[in-house]
């Protein structure tokens, strides 16, 4: 089956030689069942939804707040410290990293757009030592996003920053290198916006974290590093628009999405492998794991979301996905379109033996290793399906980023469980604030 909306095409042929025609035309109806009760907002969480209508909510003043913000930062700053952990910072850094040269670091010469960088993800003190040690001859802004505003990594990343910031600029300069984007009323984060005075953003309180990438806590990094948020905005509208208006399943590639994984999953192929041949992907397969394995994971249920980034990754886990444990289905990403075009010179003395592959486009190479690599692994009992988007760009993402959280919210309720919340992710907070004595 084969199904395009908008500029996202989902084909499930190589799903199909796994699954009976009555299986298939069973899941349809829980497809349009969840369809109906994420629409009228009748399923568990429901008070989590704001992202639903984001896209087209998101206000003209709002966006043009966050273009100024962005402007602001971005004139004073080489360099931009994005603080958060989970879904207050996987998407723009997904979004980002799909967008900007793999190398941009090494660019130094052509960037008109600050590098923004990401902190408080991870509590390693090697890692920020050395984020501080390289920031130190550098101008640079931080902006730090947490909605609870307590969340213990980013809050102490911040604290580092914060401290080195005042040192190096002064505490009233200081402060204005600094935007803060909270829940509205409540947290530490918050209260310590007030007090200091930084700019801040607003997080509203029906939108969790990992569904937070169509507001500030995307559109500000994405927007500093240069990326068009009004172009990422209207391909993630339009993909609104073109989902809620398609209640037919043979019409929505949601529907078709979350009833094949469910499928894959009740069949005993519990691990969906999410893998792209770009590493330019890289981050948005994470983004894409963190909002599918905190959204279903749970109740002593779920598929386990894993990726990888093939072909650098068939050298790796391309052994196992072939012939390990057979409990692997496989959802490729395919762009059509490179940004740039490259193909493989001639050689005169062909001692490298490429001279059949002259003239032929990396794409070309790269596509078929994708054929082969699907069509080995439907062999070796891998069921695989595909999205096919014609070319990263922001208008695209900010689609698909719509079209991962809607299929996530139906897959998520076809499974049976709450897509809105995380309540195991607090166990190992516990642990760790006791051992900390706090
Ligand atoms: O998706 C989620 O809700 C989580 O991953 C949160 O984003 C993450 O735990 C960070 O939380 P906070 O933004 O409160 O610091």
């Amino acid at each position: 089956m084969e199904i395009t909306l908008n500029n996202i095409k989902l084909n499930t042929a190589n799903i199909f030689p796994f699954i009976q025609d009555d299986e298939f035309n069973s899941i349809k109806g829980e497809a349009v069942k969840a369809y109906n009760m994420l629409l009228n907002y009748s399923g568990t969480g429901n008070d989590f939804l704001g992202w639903l209508d984001l896209p087209s909510d998101v206000m003209k003043k709002e966006l043009l707040a966050i273009e100024d913000a962005a402007h602001f930062l971005r004139k004073k700053s080489d360099v931009i410290v994005v603080t958060g952990i989970g879904g207050s910072y996987l998407g723009a850094r997904a979004v980002i990293e799909a967008l900007q040269n793999n190398f941009k670091f090494l660019q130094k010469k052509k960037n008109r757009y600050p590098l923004v960088i990401f902190a408080g993800q991870n509590i390693s003190e090697d890692y920020h030592a050395e984020l501080l040690e390289v920031l130190e001859d550098l101008k640079y802004s931080v902006i730090v996003i947490s909605k609870s505003g307590t969340t213990t990594e980013p809050a102490i990343a911040f604290r580092l920053l914060r401290n080195h910031l005042e040192r190096k600029y002064g505490k009233e300069i200081a402060s204005t290198h600094i935007v803060v984007i909270t829940d509205e009323k409540k947290g530490a984060l918050k209260k310590l916006a007030g007090k200091e005075g930084y700019k801040q953003f607003v997080i509203p309180a029906d939108l969790g974290g990992r569904y937070s990438v169509v507001s500030a806590v995307g559109l500000l990094p994405v927007a500093c590093a240069g990326f068009s948020i009004k172009e990422f905005l209207k391909g993630a509208e339009e993909m609104e628009t073109a989902l809620k208006g398609k209640g037919n399943f043979d019409k929505n590639p949601a529907m078709l999405y979350a009833a094949v994984r469910n499928l894959m999953y009740r069949k005993g192929k519990t691990t969906e492998l999410f893998a792209s041949f770009f590493p330019s992907l890289y981050y948005f397969i994470e983004w894409w794991k963190q909002l599918y394995g905190e959204s279903e994971g749970k109740d002593g249920k779920g598929i386990f979301p894993a990726g990888a980034v093939y072909s650098t990754d068939l050298h790796s886990l391309g052994q196992y996905v072939q012939d390990g444990l057979r409990n692997i289905f496989e959802t490729f990403i395919w762009i059509e379109k490179p940004k740039y075009p490259l193909s493989i010179p001639y050689a005169d003395d062909n001692s490298d033996e490429l001279n059949y592959l002259k003239g032929k486009h990396l794409n070309f190479v790269n596509e078929k290793a994708m054929l082969g690599t699907m069509q080995a692994h439907l062999d070796g009992g891998v069921p695989n399906m595909t999205f096919t988007i014609p070319e990263l760009t922001e208008s695209i993402l900010g689609g698909l980023v719509y079209f991962f959280e809607f299929a996530c919210a139906l897959s998520g309720y076809m499974l049976g469980v709450n897509p809105f919340d995380q309540p195991g992710v607090e166990m190992y907070k516990k642990n760790m604030f006791k051992l900390l004595g706090k």
